[in-house]
């Protein structure tokens, strides 16, 4: 088959991004260009992202970001067999302008349009870079999201659990702002937790003791907020603490999805716990679940950082994923605030 080159966007959270992916399924895919543009700056002063500035920013930027990811992948838009783009779970004012940009270029330049959601970019990037087969057990780390599922396909998920409460990388974000550190809180509390001693403040894991694949941070959250407000406190040995509770949670829960997944595909012998979203850049984390995974003859598959955070490779890939399998969308596609992957759990 011929290889297959999309060009795909991303505006739904504070990432502007473009980039020129080509390969076939089940990959791994050559990523030709990925341009990002991080707001971090814009949103710093508020301690979060703010979707108003999110917006307008997107739209200031996105066709001067599209321009250098044509140009840096050495391709016109004559050349792109579809153009791909984020179509939700987003900020609603970010997905449209992405959205209202691939309708332009696609209506334009005569390509197919192939609504993305955010979510299985995440959750296909292991194919993009590694080439992971079908079925396999995703941990999804993100700002907005804590999932366990199994993937068995482009578009079918199967979910294990989610968070009752906050995401992973949300108890991360608010832990920094916590301890006085930036926005996005997740590299900062790392930094500082590789300075500090894990075992000094002991922290609550909740749903520990529970069975299921479900998460919940809030329990740890309001146990760090009372130890912050503690005089005195180390901070580094306070995030240390924390990052190690996160650990213990994730490692638990991903623990009892490995078993369910087992019982589901007996016949997947070795199978592969990939990792993705923001969160699976943080080193300790992915150490931890490299242990686990080995106690459970589980290969472990952790894109590189830099696509494990929000990029519009991923979701490049994710639309080509679904192209290839025949799919396009009409320019009537509207934007999604929810859109869960696997909608028989909701
Ligand atoms: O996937 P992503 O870029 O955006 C969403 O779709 O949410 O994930 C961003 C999240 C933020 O909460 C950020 O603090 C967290 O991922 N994050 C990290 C690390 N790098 C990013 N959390 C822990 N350790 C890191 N090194
Ligand atoms: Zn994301």
């Amino acid at each position: 088959m011929n290889p297959i080159t999309i060009l795909g966007l991303e505006t739904s959270c504070d990432e502007t991004a473009a980039a020129v992916v080509r390969g076939n399924p089940p990959g791994p895919g050559a990523i030709l260009s990925n341009v990002i543009f991080s707001q971090t700056e814009a949103h710093a002063p508020y301690g979060g992202v703010v979707p108003e500035i999110a917006s307008r920013a997107h739209l200031e930027i996105l066709d001067g970001i599209v321009e250098r990811a044509l140009s840096d992948a050495r391709i016109s838009l004559k050349e792109i067999d579809a153009i791909a783009v984020t179509a939700g779970p987003g900020l609603i004012g970010g997905v449209m302008v992405g959205l209202t940009m691939a309708k332009g270029l696609s209506m334009g330049a005569g390509k197919p349009l192939v609504a993305v959601n955010h979510l299985a970019g995440h959750a296909l990037t292991a194919r993009l870079t590694h080439a992971v087969a079908f079925p396999y057990l995703l941990l999804l780390v993100s700002g907005g999201h804590c999932q366990l599922l199994a993937v068995r396909g482009a578009e079918d998920f199967r979910l294990y659990g989610s968070t009752l409460d906050d995401a992973a990388g949300e108890a991360f974000d608010k832990t920094a702002k916590m301890l006085g550190l930036p926005y996005p809180g997740g590299p900062e509390v790392e930094k500082l937790a590789s300075n500090g001693n894990a075992k000094r403040y002991p922290l609550p894991r909740p749903m520990l003791a529970r069975a299921g694949c479900d998460f919940s941070f809030s329990g740890l959250k309001t146990a760090m907020r009372q130890l912050i407000e503690t005089p005195d406190i180390n901070k580094a040995d306070a995030a240390a603490s924390f990052q190690a509770a996160v650990i213990d949670i994730l490692k638990n829960r991903t623990g009892h999805a490995m078993a369910r997944f087992r019982g589901d595909f007996p016949e997947n012998e070795n199978p592969t716990l990939v990792v993705a979203g923001g969160v699976a850049a943080n080193q300790d984390i992915g150490d931890g679940l490299r242990a686990l995974a080995g106690e459970n003859g589980f290969a472990l598959c952790v894109p590189a950082p830099a696509l494990c955070t929000d990029n519009a490779a991923m979701i490049a890939w994710a639309g080509l994923e679904r192209f290839a399998a025949g799919a396009s969308d009409p320019v009537s596609t509207g934007p999604r605030a929810r859109w869960p992957l696997d909608a028989s759990a909701t």
